[in-house]
């Protein structure tokens, strides 16, 4: 199944160690630097990191550079010439841009497109309180999984009738065919015009969906929008819930190590990426 991490560009993701299984998917991505386009920007990060080593740079005009002399060099006008003369240059750019996440400790992202391709260990689910499968970004999860999704859940026990996992719970089962090894099953609150307690139930579904991830040794996980699709939470309030929460929960635990919290359309990008302000471009 073809798989992609998420856009660089969009996240604080960590780079995966040298020779880990995704660490050329990693810098494949960068060809998807859709927002490097910006001309004057690229020739005067160019010359600094030229000029004043790339040191000078953040981490996010490092990828931006290792993005352009990339691009450069592909279509015949790259400034590094010979090849080991490049290769020497995007291998010190590389360097610097691990040391650097490594550096920074547990990371959150922000990426937008269909969960189910993403290469985490932990994928989360917007379910329903009975587990059987439902629309939206459960069906795509059930789908990518295959039918042992549901009968796993369908094994999990009961708490009262038609119920297996109350509304601010998650559980847990394989990911069987999706090819990640432990999906989530979260029950965010149906929002109710924010008079309940919808808030803390949709806080608590991120917590617990964490909680199992770090229980089972999840390092990267992947968590969508929770309720709200069919369940109408408005977007830009719970974008600022699961930020918040996987911030606290992050920084009170020390993990999961990556986070990507997952976009399906722009209005959820963008509650997300201003809910996770600057940080989000380190
Ligand atoms: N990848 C990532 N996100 C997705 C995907 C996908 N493939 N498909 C949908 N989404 C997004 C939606 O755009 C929305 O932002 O997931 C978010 C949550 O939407 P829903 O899936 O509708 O989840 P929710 O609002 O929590 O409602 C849950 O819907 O499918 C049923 O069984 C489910 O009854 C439960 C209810």
């Amino acid at each position: 199944m073809k798989r992609a991490l998420p856009t660089v560009a969009l996240t604080r993701s960590r780079v995966p160690p040298p020779g880990g299984r995704d660490a050329s998917a990693y810098f494949r991505v960068f060809d998807g630097y859709a927002e490097a386009g910006d001309h004057e920007t690229m020739v005067e990060i160019m010359h600094r990191a030229k000029d004043e080593g790339l040191g000078a740079l953040s981490v996010h005009e490092l990828r931006i550079e290792h993005f352009r002399t990339q691009r450069a060099q592909r279509h015949g006008g790259g400034p590094y010439g010979p090849d080991d003369v490049y290769d020497r240059h995007m291998g010190a750019i590389r360097a610097e841009i691990r040391e650097r996440l490594t550096a920074l400790g547990p990371t959150i992202g922000v990426w937008s497109g269909d969960i189910t391709r993403l290469e985490v260990d932990a994928i989360v689910t917007a379910a329903n309180r009975s587990l059987s499968g439902g629309g939206g970004v459960d069906g795509a999860i059930h789908r990518a999984a295959g039918p042992a999704l549901l009968e796993a859940c369908l094994q999990l026990p009961e708490v009262s009738p038609g119920v297996r996992c109350p509304v601010g719970e998650a559980r847990i089962t394989p990911g069987f065919r999706l090819g990640t090894e432990h999906v989530i099953h979260a029950v965010g609150p149906v929002w109710d015009g924010g008079t309940g307690d919808e808030r803390c139930l949709l806080a608590s579904a991120y917590r617990e969906s964490l909680v199992l991830a770090v229980g089972v040794g999840a390092q990267s996980v992947a968590v969508p929008a929770i309720s709200t699709g069919a369940f109408g939470f408005p977007v830009t309030e719970a974008a600022r819930i699961a930020v918040d929460t996987a911030r606290a929960f992050q920084r009170e635990r020390k993990g999961p190590e990556r986070i990507v919290l997952v976009a399906f359309d722009d209005e959820t990008e963008q509650s997300l990426r201003e809910a996770l302000g600057p940080d989000r471009l380190v």
